[in-house]
């Protein structure tokens, strides 16, 4: 069974400054909820209910977001504001959280690594919270999605989706055989390579199952694009030992790191998540 989900939440934010100065970029709102509680109720929905957080300096906010607040419960009880605290109040009850801190920055697979005491020897999955991932009313959230597919052949998995051209220098690029429709069998995969270098037009989006050996492996795994420790080179190591699925899965990513996508990720929840209620 997969219990276990970490959410690296140390990076700066940088491209929301001034407003991720002294507030995590995770607790920026779409609509009316953190980014971060999209993510947690997505990993929620799948089973996994013991959330691992890689946070960093700054990032207080968000373990107090997933905290009991009492004097704003005891302020607003019984009033008609109540209704307003539901969703965290669902979080709260049906996850754990444990944290741990990434002192220093040097990657996703490094953060990733951080999180190994909270995870132990279990497979796990991971979300990056930048990616929101949402899908209509029939079907499951993606990590659910990811889940199933999990147990069927247990072994790390990637979520995938076609990107264009102009835009595939951004994300890790996989190359694969296909087992099955939306489902491949990775053979190559680099991180964010140069439009002659990428193998495909198939990237990495931010949902991963991991297995437990992946911490030896990255802590073999040297440093690659921009000197940071990237989980892509981890997973390419996986793939040659054994197997790494990648999976296009069913839904929609915004892109909530750039103020492009997160604007989009904003009207699009607006409409079709907050006015239908
Ligand atoms: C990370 C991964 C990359 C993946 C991307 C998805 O990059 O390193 O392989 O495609 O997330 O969002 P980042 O965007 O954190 O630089």
């Amino acid at each position: 069974m997969i219990k276990k989900c970490l959410f690296p939440v140390a990076g700066y934010g940088t491209r929301f400054l001034p407003a991720t100065k002294a507030m995590p970029k995770e607790m920026l709102p779409v609509v009316n909820k953190p980014l971060v509680q999209y993510g947690v109720e997505e990993s929620i929905e799948a089973g996994l209910i013991d959330i691992g957080m890689v946070t960093g300096r700054g990032k207080r906010a968000i373990a107090d977001h997933f905290d009991m607040n009492y004097e704003l419960e005891h302020q607003i009880s019984g009033s008609a504001k109540e209704e307003y605290l539901t969703s965290i109040r669902n979080v709260m009850h049906k996850a754990d959280f444990s944290f741990t801190r990434q002192v220093e920055m040097r990657g996703l697979g490094d953060a990733i690594l951080n999180g190994k005491r909270l995870i132990g020897d279990e497979p796990f999955g991971v979300v990056l919270s930048d990616d929101l991932c949402l899908t209509n009313g029939e079907d499951e959230g993606v990590m659910a999605q990811m889940v199933k597919l999990y147990k069927q052949f247990r072994c790390s998995i990637v979520a995938i989706q076609e990107v264009p051209d102009d835009l595939i220098h951004k994300f890790g690029v996989i190359d694969g055989e296909q087992i099955k429709d939306g489902l491949y069998q990775v053979n190559n995969m680099v991180e964010k390579p140069a439009l002659e270098d990428a193998p495909s037009n198939l990237a990495i989006i931010g949902r991963y199952i991991l297995t437990p050996d992946i911490f030896d492996i990255i802590e073999d795994t040297p440093p690659g694009k921009n000197g940071e420790v990237q989980i892509t080179d981890a997973l390419m190591t996986q793939a040659k030992n054994g197997c790494v699925l990648a999976y296009k899965f069913k839904g929609r990513r915004f892109d909530c790191g750039s103020v492009e996508g997160f604007v989009e990720a904003t009207n699009y929840v607006f409409e079709n998540i907050y006015q239908a209620g």
